[in-house]
């Protein structure tokens, strides 16, 4: 009796070790309350309700973009001045992925999972409402080589990492980051914040995350 007693209580204790374990590795996920915001912090943790769309999204000039994109305003017009300064030096910035929906997004994942798996997806794509394009402040540009893959090689990546900040924009997934973001390195992936906030996390190294938690 003695012995199923035991039995019975140690297979109890494993059961509650097994709980906590997996309970400690979930990530709580915090659903985001005030998207508008300019500094709002879109990740793996906080994420955006699926029926949130900005309400002063506005197409980016076609000059500087490849076909139709949305930004919302002081974005577009933090964007279409760097393009637009870039220009009169002589390069060339297209936008290529501006404000993406939540069914765009889940779709995007779901192709980065059936051609490279899982993992892969997990590190240079967002889940649907994890994504800052749903912000309507994020974009993907491309320089003169036309792939934004390959932007870090161009000219322009070299200009717009030391000026991108002069205009609001973050690069957001920077290199040496990658365990703070999430994310793989993004040379192409530049985020609205507002030129005291961008020129701050500039000057100081820091990412958004960093930022946020030293805040709170
Ligand atoms: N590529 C970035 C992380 C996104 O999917 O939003
Ligand atoms: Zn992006």
């Amino acid at each position: 009796m003695k012995v199923f007693k035991f039995l019975y209580f140690t297979f109890l204790f494993f059961l509650i070790i097994l709980f906590f374990s997996n309970y400690k590795r979930k990530e709580t996920i915090i659903i985001i309350k005030e998207p508008n915001n300019y500094d709002v912090l879109v990740n793996k943790k906080y994420k955006l309700s699926e029926d949130y769309i900005p309400n002063d999204l506005e197409e980016v000039n076609v000059n500087y973009s490849y076909e139709h994109k949305y930004l919302r305003h002081e974005a577009r017009i933090a964007f279409e001045n760097m393009a637009r300064d870039a220009s009169k030096l002589g390069y060339k910035i297209v936008l290529v992925s501006a404000y993406r929906n939540y069914s765009y997004q889940a779709s995007l994942f779901q192709e980065y999972v059936d051609t490279k798996g899982i993992e892969y997806a997990q590190m240079c794509s967002a889940l649907a409402g994890h994504s800052e394009h749903q912000t309507g402040l994020a974009m993907d540009i491309m320089g003169s080589n036309g792939d934004y893959n390959l932007f870090s090689e161009t000219e322009e990546f070299n200009w717009v990492k030391n000026n991108a900040h002069k205009y609001g924009l973050i690069l957001r997934y920077p290199q040496d980051k990658t365990n703070v973001t999430g994310f793989k390195y993004e040379p192409w992936h530049y985020r609205y914040v507002g030129i005291t906030l961008a020129t701050y996390l500039y000057q100081n190294n820091l990412t958004l995350e960093e930022y946020k938690e030293k805040s709170n």
